[in-house]
């Protein structure tokens, strides 16, 4: 196995995009990561494409080709890979493994969605295909309500309140009014998130990720070139992945998401470190309730302390442990396909000291944490500072 640095990386920006459709929304991105690796197009042996639900919102299959013709990079293989809102994070490994196989020498990988262009109501349906279609859509089970049920439980389990769940939302709120990406660049307060509408109880409007346009891309190589094209290559340490089983009602546990678990052992085993070695976090705040179980799965506190930890800040940016420095997907935004690669792009800023109002002020090891549904798909990445 060759070791794989990212050196270079590109956003649009997140939000209601209606002036850009998929097409120019993941070119630019893929553009900006090229630019940022000041890397030719021609150069780029391999592309890995992730997006959710491309076919159900904006009618478009086949969508790597589309990248690849768009992006001029023809006749290269692209490939796109579907894990619901992990997609960006299984084709970022696929990309690792391409290089770190030595199939690929520079490949480029890219996470897309546009969500925007149809109601709610058509996204929450097309969202549902990432559960399990039979016994919970059908049955009237949504994304929000599924979330609720976890939030229940740990509400009864561990004592957790909504209040705590709230703290979650105004510090990626705050982190969001710092990253010029970010879909939502406001700051709010706790009685903000407490006095919203109930989407599904306990959840309220803004304990839930917003709907949102967005694209992202990351360039990758093996480490002993990156330096032809970056001084400040980010090694990706570790890359794991983990499934459980696709229906909330099957798991021996609904507080805990056995597929984080078991993809950050792996990643902290590859990566020869521990949880309090991660300076900085991305982490899948689908919903509040998913952060304090995120913080948790990983490590960074004891289980059932994630609301605990939340409500005393030390989660917070240059706390114990800065997590979602992007604004997460609550205050960034959560364009399904590109979450995970806007999550890899956020830590190499880090690292890389290039996060401007957002920096955390010691950041050599980064950590990201993507979920596919409920999560029976999750996907765990380290990176650090190249050598
Ligand atoms: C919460 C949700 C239902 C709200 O949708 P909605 O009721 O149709 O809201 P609208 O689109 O009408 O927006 C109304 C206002 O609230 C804002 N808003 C919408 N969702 C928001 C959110 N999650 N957080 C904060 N503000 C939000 C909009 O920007 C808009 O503001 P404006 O009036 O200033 O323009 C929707 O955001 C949602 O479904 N979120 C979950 C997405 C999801 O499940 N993702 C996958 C997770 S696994």
């Amino acid at each position: 196995m060759r070791k794989v640095a990212i050196v270079g990386v590109g956003l649009t920006k997140f939000g209601e995009s209606w002036h850009r459709g998929f097409r120019e929304m993941i070119t630019e991105a893929g553009i900006r990561a090229l630019a940022d690796a000041n890397m030719p197009g021609s150069d780029i042996d391999a592309l890995y494409g992730g997006t959710m639900a491309a076919g159900r919102l904006i009618g478009q299959e086949h969508i790597t080709a589309l990248i690849a013709d768009s992006m001029g990079l023809n006749p290269i293989p692209a490939t796109r890979v579907e894990a619901a809102c992990a997609s960006g994070s299984v084709a970022m490994r696929a990309g690792y493994m391409a290089v770190a196989s030595g199939i690929h020498d520079q490949v480029v990988v890219g996470g897309v969605e546009k969500m925007t262009d149809v109601s709610t109501g058509e996204v929450t349906s097309a969202l549902g295909g990432a559960g399990d279609q039979e016994w919970e859509l059908f049955m009237g089970a949504t994304f929000p309500s599924l979330y609720a049920l976890m939030a229940r439980r740990h509400m009864h389990d561990y004592g957790t309140t909504e209040e705590q769940m709230a703290h979650a939302a105004v510090k990626n709120h705050y982190n969001a009014a710092r990253n010029k990406y970010a879909q939502y660049q406001k700051e709010i307060t706790l009685d903000t998130v407490m006095k919203s509408k109930v989407i599904s109880s306990p959840l309220k409007m803004f304990d839930c990720s917003p709907i949102t346009d967005g694209a992202a891309a990351a360039v990758l190589v093996p480490l002993e070139k990156a330096r032809k094209y970056t001084d400040t290559p980010i090694e990706i340490v570790a890359s794991a992945q983990a499934s459980d089983t696709l229906s909330l009602h099957s798991r021996e546990s609904l507080t805990r998401l056995n597929a984080a678990i078991e993809a950050s052992k792996k990643a902290y085993g590859q990566a020869k470190l521990k949880p309090s070695d991660i300076d900085v976090a991305e982490v899948h705040d689908c919903f509040t309730i998913a952060e304090l179980i995120a913080i948790e799965d990983l490590g960074f506190c004891k289980k059932g302390e994630g609301g605990k930890m939340t409500e005393q800040g030390e989660t917070a940016l240059n706390s114990k442990i800065s997590v979602n420095t992007s604004g997460g997907l609550k205050g960034c935004g959560h364009p399904v396909g590109a979450t995970g690669v806007k999550q890899i792009a956020e830590i190499v800023w880090q690292l890389r000291g290039e996060a401007e109002k957002r920096q955390v002020k010691k950041a050599d090891i980064g950590l990201t944490h993507n979920v596919g549904g409920s999560g029976a798909t999750c996907v765990v990445h380290i990176l650090k500072r190249g050598d």
